[in-house]
């Protein structure tokens, strides 16, 4: 356990937080040049700049520095789909491994400040990329697995990527991903794309393009083990990595090295109070922030031993989780509440048969967690004698910025409760803002300066995280939810604005309107009402179709469980849809619409109320 005050340290960092972050940039991570100045402008200006002056490379700082020391101290324990696959990764061979894969890059021609995009299952080469792309220089740009075609393509040429890196097929729940296919479908239209670099994760032969696709085995052979990192300013940006906003199509969320090295590191070291025996296992795919920042960065620049795993919670049965952290010791475990509540439905037994007495801290992420979840976490999980840490953060933080610390932070079931050092919260109308700026924060949107700017124009000067928020008098923040037409449906963070977009792909729909409705496990899930083509018939097959549709256009997490045929939306008189009306009568809470008045046509509202009946909570 950690020794520290978390009050007189919080406060430490709110008083002084120059010196507060001198001293953490000088502690956590190694410079070839020291920094010239700590912070530099604010958020009226949108001019925020960390550690200006200092030269370093996220890669070498995740495992070149600890070389004289960890060489054959374990970095990964990969744990395959299947639980007779696994392998173990020491820090000399991950130095080797990502050593030559940068050369591989440099051969096809990637220099620094060029985009790459890597399209992958949960194996050790999707992590290796990365950071041979940290090593040279080039931003990443990863797409999650589970991305269908059109949504890759559209970030790729967004970031417009110069070479995509992905295998020929990923393994899920024994089932396949047809990745490679995925990515020939996506770059029918990207000019930029250059080369394909595919690794075998399985024996099936796929379609091959002799002059644009290469094997990553084959490349492997070619090249030498000897690559120096690029020395990257402090404000070189080390990734990018598409979220959902409430509108329009999804933003290149663009980091930079030193502020988010600075602060995964030192948030990793804190919240999980990790020390060097432990075992980490954070379960989330390196295709979200997640994976980034406690997957791989995090955890590597700690020096830390972490398992990561390919496949799913109920593969082979609902024990593999307890089962792995069972087979390696895992100490630290950090997973999303969607994933605890679907283990906890199918009852007590797959965990209590497992024995679990490694387990010392808990941690969830990505949702809110309700007090019952995370009681039976405690009880069930961690039997009644693990620290649990909610964390609260997003894409754009970097890393996590609300979260209890272990030992330090007396728990309560659902809050993700204090500050981490440095992060000022505040409320304004229920809207959880950030009133000073941390490391970790995003430097811009990739390409869009003016979506940057709309996080800082609802209330000037501060940064505006799209959720609600209560403080209660010690302190502790709980969070209620987004507060914009952002859904978080198992987690994952989609956009309405998306969503209606994809079902607008049919030719059959005229207009679609999304909202969010709770769901048991996967917290919220999607409800749209849905107006079709004049001559159109609605039918349960059409409805079938439209499910494809968006499975199609976005993904498998994107399967809508609602549709409401709706033969036209209330909108105001300048033609705005009332998603406001949409939300109430999707969740059955109709006592009080709020003023309608504006509404071109109210009978509308009537009409919805009635046919919303008809598939009261029916699962489609
Ligand atoms: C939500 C995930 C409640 C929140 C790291 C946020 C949470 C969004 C929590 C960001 C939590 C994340 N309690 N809600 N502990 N953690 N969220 O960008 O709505 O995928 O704004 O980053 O997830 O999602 P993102």
């Amino acid at each position: 356990m950690q020794k520290y005050d978390y009050k007189a340290l919080y406060q430490r960092s709110m008083d002084d937080p120059v010196h507060f972050w001198a001293v953490q940039a000088e502690k956590y991570i190694a410079w070839y040049q020291p920094f010239k100045t700590v912070l530099t402008g604010d958020f009226e200006h949108l001019n925020v700049e960390w550690f200006s002056g200092g030269k370093l490379n996220a890669c070498y700082n995740a495992l070149d520095r600890h070389l004289p020391t960890r060489s054959n101290q374990t970095a990964f324990l990969w744990e395959g789909d299947h639980p007779d696959q696994s392998l173990k990764l020491t820090y000399a061979e991950l130095y080797n491994e990502v050593c030559r894969f940068a050369n591989v890059l440099k051969k096809f021609r990637v220099k620094k400040g060029d985009r790459v995009c890597i399209y992958m299952p949960m194996v050790p080469e999707a992590i290796i990329a990365m950071l041979a792309c940290a090593r040279i220089g080039a931003v990443h740009s990863v797409v999650f697995g589970g991305f269908s075609p059109e949504s890759l393509r559209n970030r790729i040429l967004d970031a417009e990527c110069k070479l995509v890196i992905t295998a020929n097929e990923g393994l899920r729940g024994n089932k396949i991903i047809p990745l490679k296919k995925n990515v020939d479908e996506a770059l029918t239209e990207c000019p930029s794309v250059e080369s394909v670099i595919v690794i075998k994760r399985t024996q099936n032969s796929v379609p091959w393009d002799d002059k644009k696709n290469h094997w990553y085995h084959d490349e492997m052979q070619t090249v030498s083990a000897d690559c120096p990192c690029e020395e990257m300013d402090a404000n070189d940006p080390i990734f990018i990595l598409y979220t959902s906003g409430s509108t329009g199509k999804p933003k290149g969320i663009l980091h930079v090295t030193a502020g988010y090295l600075v602060y995964v590191t030192m948030t990793f070291n804190y919240v999980f109070d990790y020390q060097p025996q432990d075992i980490f296992w954070c379960t989330a795919d390196v295709g979200w922030i997640t994976g980034h920042s406690y997957v791989v960065y995090g955890p590597l620049c700690n020096g830390a031993t972490s398992v990561i795993f390919e496949g799913v919670p109920n593969y082979p049965d609902f024990s593999r989780y307890w089962n792995i952290i069972d087979k390696y010791g895992v100490t630290i475990f950090y997973t999303s509440p969607t994933a605890i509540r679907a283990l906890r439905r199918e009852g007590d037994e797959y965990v209590t048969r497992t024995a679990r007495k490694s387990l010392r801290i808990l941690g969830t992420v990505g949702e809110p967690i309700n007090p019952d979840v995370w009681q039976w976490y405690y009880d069930v999980v961690g039997d009644g004698r693990c620290q649990i840490v909610d964390t609260w953060w997003q894409t754009e933080t970097g890393g996590i910025m609300i979260t209890p610390l272990p030992f330090q932070t007396p728990l309560k079931a659902g809050s993700a409760s204090w500050p981490f050092f440095g992060v000022k919260p505040e409320i304004i109308d229920t809207h959880l803002v950030i009133t000073k700026p941390w490391p970790g924060m995003m430097k811009t949107i990739y390409g869009d300066e003016k979506r940057f700017a709309d996080y800082f124009k609802k209330y000037p000067g501060t940064y505006f995280t799209g959720d609600n928020a209560t403080c209660d008098d010690e302190g502790y923040y709980w969070i209620t939810g987004r507060n914009d037409d952002v859904l978080k449906i198992s987690g994952h963070r989609i956009g309405t604005g998306e969503l209606e977009n994809a079902f607008l792909e049919n030719h059959h729909v005229a207009e679609a309107a999304v909202v969010g409705v709770p769901h048991d496990i996967k917290g919220e899930t999607i409800y749209a009402f849905v107006t079709l083509q004049g001559n159109v018939k609605p039918s349960d097959e059409l409805k079938k179709e439209l499910i494809q549709t968006v499975r199609h256009a976005i993904g498998a997490i994107a399967t809508p469980d609602y549709i409401q045929w709706a033969e036209s939306l209330p909108k105001t008189r300048s033609g705005k849809i009332m998603r406001r009306v949409l939300r109430k009568i999707a969740n059955n809470d109709l006592k009080d619409l709020g003023d309608i008045s504006t509404l071109a046509d109210p009978s509308v509202v009537e009409k919805l109320i009635k046919d919303r009946e008809g598939i009261a909570d029916a699962h489609i």
